[in-house]
């Protein structure tokens, strides 16, 4: 058989198991495009996760309480687990940890534009819990039901840890709003920085996303940005004003007729500007990141150097 003939075989296959939603797996055949597609999203993903750790590291030892802070210091922990679970996955397309992080330090990756925002008071971190991970809760819910096997795998397992994320945020806003009327102020203002980022994450509208159609197709992405935003404010509003906080959109309202909430212009010259590096706290995020990884370097060569002699110990012994 041609070389064109077998590539047309393999691609019938290939788009029969994503009809049948039958996973993809690593050993696959698949197209090119659907590889480097996945290598693009699921390394970004994971440059989130870890990135994301920031922001809130920041309040681990300005935490109110015991409590509070063996809370954050496990939700970070989980976050930094999220990662290296994103980049295993990841890394079975054929493309190597060290490769992913070079990409992001050169600015050829991305991450989550949230994470580019300070954090400004302790109700942040309380935002950032209910509304950075609930968005993300609704958009990896969704991708548990991705096409390619190992990354759908990852959502399940991350997605369990997200609801403890989400729930642990509420209840800082709850016990806010249950406060001082300065504390009322504070989450109210987190609030407010937070609302607009947080819908932002769910990416471009339809019109102007240039991956989604592609997406849709090979069943990577489940359900439209546009669809996912729209599930976010539905969950998230009734939760807003069950605690008495304020969404900061005069235009949000609900339509009955359709079913769900019309919502303000999103600012997305704004997001441009942080995706494009340009946000409050992009340079310091990526600064930190690839001080932190030089400064992980040994720990890497130990492993490393670990590996090698146990090898050489099980070479010994055969
Ligand atoms: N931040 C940064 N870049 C974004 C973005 C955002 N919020 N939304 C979209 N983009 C980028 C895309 O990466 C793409 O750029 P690229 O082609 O250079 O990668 C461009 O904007 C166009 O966007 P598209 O909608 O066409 O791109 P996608 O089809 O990839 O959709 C996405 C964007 C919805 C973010 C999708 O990539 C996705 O679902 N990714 C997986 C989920 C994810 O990454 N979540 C990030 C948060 S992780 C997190 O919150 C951790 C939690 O524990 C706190």
């Amino acid at each position: 058989m041609d070389n064109n003939e077998d590539y047309n075989k393999n691609l019938l296959e290939f788009e029969r198991k994503i009809e049948a939603e039958e996973k993809i797996e690593p050993r696959d055949w698949m197209p090119d495009e659907y590889r480097q597609h996945l290598i693009r999203q699921m390394s970004q993903h994971a440059h989130s996760e870890v990135i994301g750790m920031q922001p809130e590291g920041n309040w681990v030892n300005r935490a109110p309480s015991l409590r509070s802070k063996k809370i954050l210091i496990a939700k970070i922990q989980d976050e930094g687990g999220h990662g290296l679970y994103l980049y295993s996955a990841a890394e079975t397309l054929g493309v190597s940890r060290d490769q992913f992080v070079k990409w992001l330090h050169e600015g050829k990756a991305k991450y989550s534009s949230i994470f580019n925002y300070p954090t400004l008071s302790w109700a942040d971190i309380g935002a950032i819990g209910w509304l950075v991970d609930g968005a993300a809760i609704v958009n990896q819910v969704s991708l548990c039901r991705t096409s390619y096997g190992p990354y759908s795998r990852a959502m399940v397992r991350i997605c369990k840890e997200e609801s403890f994320h989400q729930r642990q945020g509420y209840e800082i806003m709850c016990d806010m709003m249950n406060g001082t009327e300065d504390q009322r102020k504070m989450a109210q203002d987190a609030m407010n920085r937070w609302w607009w980022p947080s819908l932002m994450m769910f990416g471009p509208t339809d019109n102007d996303s240039p991956n989604s159609q592609r997406a849709m197709k090979w069943k990577i992405k489940r359900e439209s940005n546009d669809k996912l935003r729209q599930k976010f404010i539905y969950k998230t509003v009734g939760q807003a004003e069950f605690i008495g906080l304020t969404v900061p959109d005069p235009d949000l309202n609900w339509n009955e007729e359709a079913q769900h909430y019309d919502f303000g212009e999103i600012d997305w010259n704004e997001f441009y500007e942080v995706i494009k590096g340009r946000g409050p706290c992009n340079k310091q995020r990526l600064e930190t990141h690839i001080k932190s990884h030089q400064e992980g370097e040994w720990v890497r060569d130990t492993a490393r150097e670990y590996n090698r002699l146990k090898q050489e110990v099980k070479k010994e012994l055969v």
